[in-house]
């Protein structure tokens, strides 16, 4: 009898064990509460003072964590530097302008002062990502954290990032790869509120552009000087993306509404009726681009999340163990 009741609580004491510890595996709110609570707010803290000094910043942030999630999943592995045997993510020519690898490292350095060994490069990226949205004006969202860190940062990969030659087909089929639906493309391409694009992004859309125009005709035409006249000054000559570079509201919806949208693939977004009509929704009403913004950005940040022994704790974000 009494051997029975131990045997049952020996199990009952298994059973929670495990629930624990898949607990602490899976990706949740507040992961590192118990472990290293500091960390979120030394990641809120080096990013508002990074941004007070350069606000460009923000959207260097935005899209590196992007690049992160879509290429092996939000994992870190944009932020490892290729090595002798081996040329890493980031110096892929789809990368080469990312920004903001100084605010990761300086974040994960700080953290690790404090708690080593246990917060994620990975998840250092999506909590700056995410500050750096509030921080240029947009909305403030919960994300889960618990993220572990790959070890495969390959520049083949980056094949699989989006082109600014792509037209709404090919975004929707791109995205759709990734489990987003028409309104999420829509949404997460609203990112563009923030930051610039280089000249070599765009030039293609101002001569030669196809066998009956040589200007793209969704273009509009004052816009298109202004392009030309910033490409007069070379391939790396950065514009804006939308009016208001640094600070994230809805602009960039109204720009494509006016055919000012920069890259070709953000006004196909209007060009298209499938996505038009997301577009327009969210140039009306710049609450629900938030709401639904956020949402969707932290769908992006699971993508594809290794959890537990899937991979490690990066001690310097740019290196593997
Ligand atoms: C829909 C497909 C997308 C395409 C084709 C695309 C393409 C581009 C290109 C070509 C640039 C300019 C790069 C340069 O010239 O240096 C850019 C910049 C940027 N992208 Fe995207 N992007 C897409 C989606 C996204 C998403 C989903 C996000 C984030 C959630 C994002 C965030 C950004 C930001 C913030 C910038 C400005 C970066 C800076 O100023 O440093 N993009 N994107």
């Amino acid at each position: 009898m009494i051997a029975s009741y131990v045997v049952k609580l020996l199990m009952l004491i298994e059973v929670l064990m495990s629930g624990a510890r898949l607990h602490v595996d899976a990706l949740s709110m507040g992961y590192y509460d118990m472990s290293c609570p500091i960390a979120e707010p030394i990641v809120r803290d080096v990013v508002d003072q990074a941004l007070r000094q350069d606000p460009t910043l923000a959207a260097g942030l935005l899209r590196m964590h992007f690049h992160d999630c879509f290429i092996q999943g939000c994992d870190g592995s944009v932020l490892i530097d290729s090595t002798r045997d081996s040329t890493a993510e980031k110096d892929s020519p789809a990368n080469l302008s990312l920004r903001g690898y100084e605010i990761i490292d300086q974040a994960k350095q700080m953290i690790e002062d404090q708690c080593p060994g246990v917060v994620s490069c990975a998840d250092i990226l999506a909590l700056a990502a995410r500050d750096a949205v509030f921080f240029s004006g947009g909305p403030f969202y919960d994300i889960p954290q618990g993220r572990m860190d790959g070890s495969r940062s390959k520049i083949e990969d980056t094949i699989n990032l989006p082109a600014p030659t792509l037209n709404t087909t090919a975004l929707i089929k791109m995205f759709g790869q990734h489990g987003f639906n028409i309104e999420e493309l829509v949404v997460l391409s609203g990112a563009h509120t923030l930051g610039a694009a280089r000249c070599s992004s765009f030039k293609h859309r101002l001569s030669n552009f196809d066998s009956t125009h040589d200007v793209d005709p969704n273009l509009d035409s004052n816009f298109a000087k202004s392009m030309s006249r910033t490409c007069s000054q070379g391939d790396n000559t950065p514009m804006p993306l939308d009016p208001t570079r640094n600070s994230f509201d809805n602009a960039y919806f109204n720009a494509l509404q006016r055919r000012m949208g920069l890259l070709f693939s953000d006004q196909s977004l209007f060009a298209d009726p499938q996505t038009r009509r997301f577009v327009n929704a969210f140039a009306m009403n710049q609450a629900m681009f938030f709401f639904n913004f956020q949402q969707a950005m932290v769908k992006m940040g699971l993508l594809d999340v290794k959890e537990g022994d899937e991979g490690e704790i990066r001690l310097d974000c740019r290196k593997v163990n």
